[in-house]
């Protein structure tokens, strides 16, 4: 069987490493950090992923402020909010929990928030850094997936590495991220034509389709790692990747689990974030 790639034990350890070191900032530089979090309607997913956002800084010692907004919020209302926020010095990090009501444009409520504060790195400020290789926030789950790879001794450098997907959260952002690895990088998406030869020849396959088990072994080469994105329910309420687990498992020498794999990164990554936010904010 191949190596398991376990989310869980290395979020884990992630999350450890940070409440370290918040306890520590707090005793010898009298640094506290402050996460506030955004919501608006109630969305029960959203909902949940804001709470175990909150859970995460509880455990970690990082405060977080919640602002659940109503579901016919304006766009100038929530502005007003990320302003007042932007301008609150014990403030460190600013969350707004996507997606958002249809009369609210994501992408202005995104660039409204100061790149200082911008903790899941989707401000384009941050990704404009991430593209030229200088400092900034970084999206979590294409952070998290890094980790992974480096935290399970997975060599990156030099290797063949294929994303499956092209959004600005992942896709995108995965690219520049394992290119700053050295891997050579090449994102195939619903267009790329022959996705299987594409994909066939990757060293590490990164998948983030948004289609159930839409990965089975004939698109990954023997010995490959394989990182899968997704996470799904299907009918009888059990969780599922875009990755077909029980089929590409024999084949490849590493993958990650779902759920367990790459799902509980995100929250670390985002908890490493709001730390760097607290640090350079002094
Ligand atoms: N909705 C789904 N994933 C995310 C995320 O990583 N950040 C935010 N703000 N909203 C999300």
């Amino acid at each position: 069987m191949p190596q398991n790639i376990d989310g869980k034990a290395i979020s884990a350890q992630i999350k450890e490493e940070l409440k370290e070191k918040v306890a520590d900032l707090k005793i010898s530089r009298g640094i506290s950090i402050c996460l506030a979090v955004i919501q608006v309607g109630s969305d029960p997913a959203s909902s949940v992923y804001v709470g175990n956002k909150k859970k995460a800084c509880a455990y970690i010692g990082i405060d977080s402020r919640s602002y659940e907004l109503p579901e016919e919020t304006t766009q100038e209302e929530l502005l007003q909010l990320i302003d007042k926020l932007n301008n609150e010095e014990e403030v460190n990090g600013i969350l707004v929990q996507l997606p958002l009501p249809a009369q609210i444009d994501e992408d202005v409520v995104i660039r409204a928030i100061d790149p200082r504060k911008d903790v899941d790195g989707f401000h384009p400020q941050s990704v404009g850094a991430l593209c030229i290789g200088q400092p900034g926030f970084v999206s979590c789950t294409p952070a998290g997936i890094i980790q992974l790879l480096k935290r399970s001794g997975i060599e990156i450098a030099g290797r063949e590495c294929v994303i499956i997907g092209r959004s600005n959260i992942v896709g995108k952002p995965m690219a520049l991220l394992i290119l700053r690895e050295n891997a050579t990088v090449t994102i195939a998406h619903s267009r790329t034509e022959n996705l299987r030869e594409v994909t066939r020849r990757a060293d590490i396959l990164i998948v983030a389709t948004g289609k159930p088990k839409m990965i089975t072994r004939e698109y990954v080469k023997e010995g490959a790692v394989v990182i899968d994105v997704g996470i799904h329910r299907n009918e009888a309420g059990k969780l599922c990747g875009d990755v077909d687990y029980e089929d590409v498992a024999p084949v490849c020498s590493a993958i990650t689990p779902v759920p367990g794999g790459v799902g509980p990164m995100t929250i670390a990554m985002l908890m490493n974030n709001c730390v760097e936010a607290g640090i350079a904010g002094r």
